[in-house]
């Protein structure tokens, strides 16, 4: 599996997870632990059924940290927030398809604001619907769980997903980050990145925990030992010689 060589690992806590009474804190905890991104969800109640935050509390936070803000937008219509994020502070603005009529126009507008574009599949949603964004997209994520809660169990249904995504992605003509976001820990994690994710964006296995630089460097290591050895626990290929 030539395609998992040579992958840096990108960790990015998810803020939803984070105590929202010491977020100034939890942000510079994490970055000091070795997060790579911070990852924030944006949720209205009407695409996802949960709220969290918006533009405001991002630009509260960004003179407290250095990391990439990895803004994963679950609001719909998508169109008319998308240059607030960027203003407030976002250097990755995420989105899903179904949130507007014209993806590719959206992806447009976040590049065209210097920003980096993400794709976002649903579980539902089949890799076909990025096949003619991928020209626009710096990042594809891929949701192992159906949006809108942190703290959901893992969908390994999804795996299938990244695989072809790894595929889609290697025929690109510039570098595309596969991220996967949902139940991520560091037993789902080396499934996750032995089926082609680089990147891997944890909540509840992150900020739930007593040591952030522990819980990172578990997903980190989980994520080694997967691009070391992609076949490792394979349930398809423990036990043959190959
Ligand atoms: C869910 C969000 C995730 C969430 C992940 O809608 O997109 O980023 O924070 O949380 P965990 O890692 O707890 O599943
Ligand atoms: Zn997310």
């Amino acid at each position: 599996m030539a395609h998992a060589q040579g992958r840096r690992l990108t960790i990015a806590p998810s803020l939803l997870a984070a105590d929202f009474t010491r977020l100034k804190d939890e942000v510079r905890a994490i970055e000091a632990a070795g997060a790579d991104w911070l990852h924030l969800d944006v949720m209205d109640g009407h695409f996802v059924p949960n709220l969290s935050f918006g533009p405001l509390v991002l630009k509260a936070l960004r003179p407290h940290t250095r990391l990439p803000f990895d803004v994963h937008l679950m609001i719909s219509p998508v169109d008319p927030y998308i240059a607030a994020f960027a203003e407030a502070g976002a250097d990755h603005i995420s989105l899903h398809p179904e949130a507007g009529p014209h993806p590719h126009r959206s992806l447009q507008v976040i590049r065209s604001l210097g920003k980096r574009a993400g794709v976002v599949l649903n579980p539902a949603t089949p890799v076909e619907a990025v096949a003619w964004l991928l020209e626009l997209a710096d990042i594809v994520l891929v949701m192992t769980v159906n949006p809108g809660f942190g703290g959901q169990a893992f969908l390994p249904s999804q795996l299938a997903k990244l695989v072809a995504l790894r595929r889609m992605i290697a025929a690109a003509d510039h570098p595309i980050a596969l991220a996967v976001d949902g139940g991520i820990a560091p037993d789902t994690a080396r499934l996750a990145v032995q089926a082609g994710a680089d990147t891997l964006i944890a909540g509840t296995a992150v900020f739930g925990t007593t040591d952030y630089a522990v819980a990172i460097g578990a997903l980190r290591a989980a994520g080694a030992v997967a691009i070391a050895d992609p076949h490792a626990n394979d349930p398809h290929t423990t036990g043959t010689t190959e």
